[in-house]
């Protein structure tokens, strides 16, 4: 490094406070600080620009209806159709321009672009299929589908009929999607044979068919896309009740399906995500709020313009793929990307590979990535010309400051605004973050509540908290993308989200508080920076894991009598799993009960909750009342400083544990 190199380095290090560009402030799609205002006074018709965003078949009576907290109803007896808004109506303007770029991982492979128009008939084709096998409005259709094209068809064709889709992240074990029909009571199911991962083609329909044979009532008929080259090796037969994707879409060939006009409310999806109890929750997105939220933030965060190329490296089996590579952007009729497979194959240069041919304008990923990134060097980024990107977002996790302005440099060439989006499955969209042409960035800081968000920063009380003090993130006002309710269980619903800081008897919306599980603190000038979950939820590289769902599993492995898991500090995944493990008696600590523990969390959720590492114990600590010390786990698996274990009804146990963790 030059001299000079040097001094730029050291003040990119100390500086706090990063203002937008000039020339991004000049373009974006919001520039007046205004809004903020505006929108506190204006509430919540604010909210109608949202809806302003889409094209309704009847128009609605009320933005929101808060009679029955906290079932808020927003743009209430507004009717339309979310696979209208994202295709049927850019055909005339935007028909022939790409809508889905897909870019397969093998780099021999031809790429794909659907136009507007192409993947408009794939839809069409895809929901007439659909149909005539039987899917209804209501029915709940399942996706078991890595990145390939049919996923974004097949949930933009189940929308067009009023079919709600609940998509399973392939790398979800067999098991997890078992339980995810079972609870959704779906009978449909689209699949595909297989997929590209790091060279290698990986059979997906086995793990399908092992997952369908766990399913507890009739399944319909599952769908296979052949996504994998001349089945590249692996030989299906399919069962009776099973179809090629591919024969759906030839027999409906040319086939048009008028789009089902759905109440605002009507469900458009399920997506099932990790919390404190081992059962997944299935959580509830509405038609009409949902795809306002998602529609309106994309155009004001991600600064998105129907011209952009867009790229967003998430799965689209989580939220952010369905908010940000499906929904928000296709509702803007721009162009987004799909990418299949990793960003280190063939080389570590593969996502800037794709931004450099594309000339992407935004990117968005996760401070996992950024941080592997980082560590893999600049060297990879520098190979190529990244001066097509406009914008960089981040979510999923908290971003440190190091990773953050590594991103801003090396990425974005000091002229991309970052925007750090801290939202949640539950909200649907993006939350907290900087509008990127209007406030300046603070790295480590996602920025302040999104104009029209209440959220304040309360201590367990309930009150708010002195600026600079950790306390509970809460949302003090619904907002249109907010979930409706919890699958089938409105109960739940309650105790999740809202019991904590709600008055549970009261019809008055101010006494209903949404607690999503985080602690945050806020600065004096309104900044928040999210410190993390609060529940018994841990963030493995972005994907959110129930500490409680690992530890069903482990318990599930013979010889362990009992588990305990907690999150521990990663350099690259921010958190890792750390099992501690009790063995029943008669049975020893041996290598095999270990590798058998690894493959058990493998097989009942998959391989992103592999632990990092399984630690034997002879006791856990626990408090007099039985309680297990999690905090005490995570300060070891961390190496730190051991606070005070006199509460504990057996401190002696600590050391032990401490030793071998250090020992491992
Ligand atoms: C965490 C992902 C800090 C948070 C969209 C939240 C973040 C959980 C951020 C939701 C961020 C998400 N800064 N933490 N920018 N974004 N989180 O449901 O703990 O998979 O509660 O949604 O991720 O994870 P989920």
């Amino acid at each position: 490094m030059s001299d000079e190199d040097v001094q730029l380095e050291a003040r990119l290090e100390e500086q706090e406070v990063f203002e937008p560009s000039a020339s991004f402030a000049e373009q974006a799609n919001l520039t007046d600080e205004g809004i903020y205002e505006e929108f506190e006074e204006n509430w919540p018709e604010c909210w109608e620009g949202a809806a302003d965003l889409l094209d309704w078949e009847e128009d609605y009576d009320q933005v929101l209806d808060d009679s029955n907290p906290p079932f808020y109803e927003w743009f209430t007896d507004g009717t339309l159709n979310a696979s209208a808004n994202c295709l049927d109506r850019h055909l005339a303007e935007r028909g022939d321009e790409a809508a889905i770029e897909w870019v397969g991982e093998p780099v021999e492979e031809d790429n794909i672009t659907y136009t507007y128009e192409e993947l408009h008939q794939k839809v069409n084709e895809f929901a007439a299929g659909l149909r005539e096998m039987g899917v209804g409005e209501g029915d709940v259709v399942t996706m078991y589908m890595p990145m390939i094209p049919q996923l974004p068809i097949a949930m933009l064709a189940c929308a067009r009929i009023g079919a709600p889709h609940s998509v399973v992240f392939a790398g979800f074990s067999a098991d997890a999607l078992a339980t995810r029909m079972n609870s959704a009571d779906s009978e449909y199911l689209v699949t595909c044979d297989g997929y590209y991962r790091r060279g290698d083609p990986l059979d997906h329909l086995d793990k399908a068919n092992e997952g369908l044979s766990g399913v507890d009532h009739e399944v319909e008929r599952a769908i296979v896309a052949e996504r994998l080259m001349d089945g590249d090796g692996f030989d299906h037969d399919y069962a009776d009740n099973q179809v090629a994707f591919e024969d759906i879409i030839a027999d409906n060939e040319g086939a048009t399906v008028e789009p089902v006009d759905r109440d605002a409310e009507d469900m458009l999806f399920l997506m099932y995500t990790s919390g404190t109890t081992g059962k997944p929750k299935g959580v509830k997105h509405s038609t009409g709020g949902y795809l306002a939220w998602a529609a309106w933030t994309s155009q004001a965060v991600l600064d998105i313009k129907p011209e952009d190329t867009y790229f967003c490296s998430a799965d689209i089996g989580w939220i952010t793929g369905h908010s940000y590579i499906v929904y928000g952007p296709l509702a803007l009729g721009t162009t987004t990307m799909m990418y299949e497979g990793t960003p280190d194959y063939p080389d570590k240069d593969r996502l800037w590979d794709i931004v450099e041919e594309y000339e992407a304008d935004q990117l968005y990923t996760a401070p996992t990535a950024i941080r592997a990134f980082m560590k893999w060097g600049k060297e990879y980024p520098e190979q190529h010309d990244l001066s097509s990107l406009r914008l960089l977002g981040t979510v999923g996790e908290p971003i440190n400051p190091r990773a953050w302005k590594w991103y801003y440099k090396h990425i974005g060439g000091e002229e991309c605004p970052v925007v750090d989006t801290w939202w949640q499955t539950e909200t649907g969209g993006m939350m907290i973050t900087t509008l990127p042409g209007v406030k300046d960035m603070k790295p480590g800081s996602a920025g302040p509540p999104l104009p029209g968000n209440d959220v304040r920063i309360v201590d367990t009380e309930g009150e708010e908290v002195q600026p600079g003090r950790a306390g509970y993130l809460t949302v003090n006002k619904p907002w249109p993308g907010m979930l409706r309710t919890l699958y089938k269980n409105d109960e739940r619903f309650i105790d999740e989200y809202w019991a904590e800081y709600s008055d549970t008897d009261s019809d008055d919306p101010d006494d209903w508080v949404y607690f999503p599980e985080d602690g945050a603190k806020i600065d004096e000038d309104g900044y928040i920076t999210v410190l993390g979950r609060v529940d018994d939820v841990i963030n493995v590289s972005g994907h959110r894991l129930g500490t409680m769902e690992i530890e069903s599993a482990i318990v599930g492995v013979e010889g362990v009598a009992e588990a305990a898991v907690v999150g521990g500090d990663h350099d690259i995944k921010g958190e890792a799993v750390y099992a501690y493990v009790i063995t029943e008696d008669g049975y020893e600590e041996t290598e095999e009960l270990r590798s058998a523990i690894i493959e058990g969390v493998e097989d009942a959720i998959g391989p992103i909750a592999r632990p990092e590492a399984v630690i034997f114990t002879p006791e856990l600590p626990k408090t007099r009342s039985g309680k297990i010390m999690r905090r005490l786990l995570e300060d070891i698996a961390n190496g730190e400083e051991l606070g005070d274990t006199s509460t504990l009804r057996n401190p002696e146990v600590v050391s032990d544990i401490a030793t071998k963790v250090q020992g491992d």
